[in-house]
């Protein structure tokens, strides 16, 4: 079943170096080589286009995961670099602002429904921190009730002081290492779907509570009526509302899932797409919550730089043009039919589900250990056939015909292997690596 040629030595080379020198090894959790087919799937890119990675064994992939979010239009895309390129040559940095900050900001207010004004900053776990320390800045409050992921600052990891909370939100076995103890309680998860436990936990912390944190929505349709409950119970109890769209935003449509369902928060986080690969935050909301911000110390000196707001601004501006959420839903529909096609024909239990623009592949009916196995196996299997393509996923516009043909034929035969391993219960035999990690304990030693 090998494809003839795939070998990914001198990657595997380079991270024997990596382990000495970088804890670690990556700086995204998701980009650690244990996440993938730790021996099969390539670990160093020597350069991307498109929809397409070169790794530095010479081997050629489609690549699904869009650098785990941030790239939207496609890698190296030439309007978004012709925009970085020229901001080059006009300095990236200096001692005083560009007008293209405010028309980002313009720019940013007429797309996004809860936007009126507009800060910036690098990343979106950073992002995330100034929307909680503008909610707790303008309520006086403290606690934060959350669901998702959020990043990797204090005010997040808190909530597992005292005991795990995060299992369900961000990964099972994550320490609060190095989290001041003090932080414990001050940070409460709710869970998805269940406005009766919000409600509780807003009783409960009335006067406490200073803000709601939620990623609005991932792969799956939000459940009828709950983010619109979410957003009349922020309201009632006087609660600062946040959506976090770090991984949301821009795809489903381009004022984010807050335009997708109708529901508007009061405060929103957008990273990632943002800016087509290169670094680049915002935080955005209304005036009355926004404004305060001027008298909060908040203050970083790269959140000025000029390549991450020209990337946005070629971004969004070609999003528009290129009609991107109409294109990822038409995409979407393609990619649905043709692995829903191929499960079906390799007799597997297996569904692209979710919603069109921002689908998942879900393998059902099968116990944890095993799901991992299987994980592990596809992407093993997907790698040695020339295609980076994981259970989550997201779309490009560079992703074309010619991606999903060489895709679908890789994920028939990558079905088929699996299928083989259940029948058999020869899964472990079939995986020329250690299972998919996900326990965070593990991984750090
Ligand atoms: C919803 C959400 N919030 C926050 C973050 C953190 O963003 P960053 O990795 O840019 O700090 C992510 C990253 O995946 C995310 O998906």
């Amino acid at each position: 079943m090998k494809t003839a040629g795939h070998a990914v030595q001198r990657s595997l080379e380079i991270c024997e170096r990596a382990k000495q020198r970088i804890p670690g090894v990556t700086q995204l959790l998701s980009r650690r080589p244990t996440r993938a087919a730790l021996g099969v799937s390539p670990i160093y890119a020597e350069r991307a286009k498109g929809c397409v990675i070169w790794d530095v064994d010479g081997n050629e992939y489609v690549d699904w995961m869009s650098g785990v979010g941030p790239i939207i239009l496609g890698y190296a895309d030439e309007a978004v670099d012709e925009a970085v390129r020229e901001q080059i040559g006009r300095g990236s940095i200096s001692t005083l602002v560009s007008e293209q900050s405010v028309e980002l900001a313009e720019a940013l207010v007429r797309l996004i429904p809860s936007a009126e004004m507009v800060r910036y900053a690098k990343g979106g776990g950073e992002a995330c921190a100034i929307a909680v320390r503008i909610a707790r800045g303008v309520t006086g409050r403290d606690k934060v009730l959350f669901c998702g992921y959020h990043g990797w600052h204090d005010w997040y990891l808190a909530a597992n002081l005292g005991g795990e909370k995060l299992g369900e939100h961000l990964l099972p076995g994550i320490e609060p290492i190095g989290v001041p103890r003090c932080l414990e309680g001050t940070a409460l998860p709710f869970n998805y779907g269940d406005l009766n436990l919000l409600e509780d936990l807003l009783k409960k912390f009335e006067g406490q509570a200073g803000c709601i944190i939620m990623e609005p929505m991932r792969s799956a349709e939000p459940p009828p009526g709950f983010l619109k409950g979410v957003r009349d119970l922020a309201t009632r109890y006087g609660v600062v509302l946040i959506f976090d769209e770090v991984s949301s935003g821009f795809r489903v449509a381009l004022g984010g899932a807050q335009e997708y369902t109708g529901v508007t928060p009061d405060l929103s986080v957008f990273a990632k797409a943002i800016s087509n690969g290169y670094p680049m935050a915002a935080v955005v909301g209304r005036r009355e919550f926004m404004e305060p911000a001027s008298r909060m110390f908040i203050s970083s000196a790269y959140w000025d730089d000029n390549i991450g707001i020209a990337a946005a601004l070629a971004t969004l501006r070609e999003l528009e043009r290129r009609q991107a959420p109409a294109y990822f839903e038409k995409l979407g529909e393609d990619f649905r039919q043709r692995i829903d096609r191929a499960a079906l024909a390799m007799g597997l239990d297996a569904a692209c589900t979710g919603v069109a623009a921002h689908p998942g592949i879900s393998f059902r009916g099968l116990e944890p250990a095993t799901l991992r196995q299987v994980h592990t196996l596809f992407i093993q299997e997907n790698a040695r056939r020339g295609v980076i393509l994981p259970p989550g996923l997201f779309f490009n516009c560079a992703h074309d015909q010619t991606a999903l043909e060489r895709t679908e034929e890789a994920v028939r035969q990558s079905f088929a292997i699996i299928k083989e391993g259940l029948v058999r219960g020869e899964l472990d035999q079939l995986l020329e690596c250690p299972p998919q990690e996900d326990l965070f304990r593990r991984m750090v030693t």
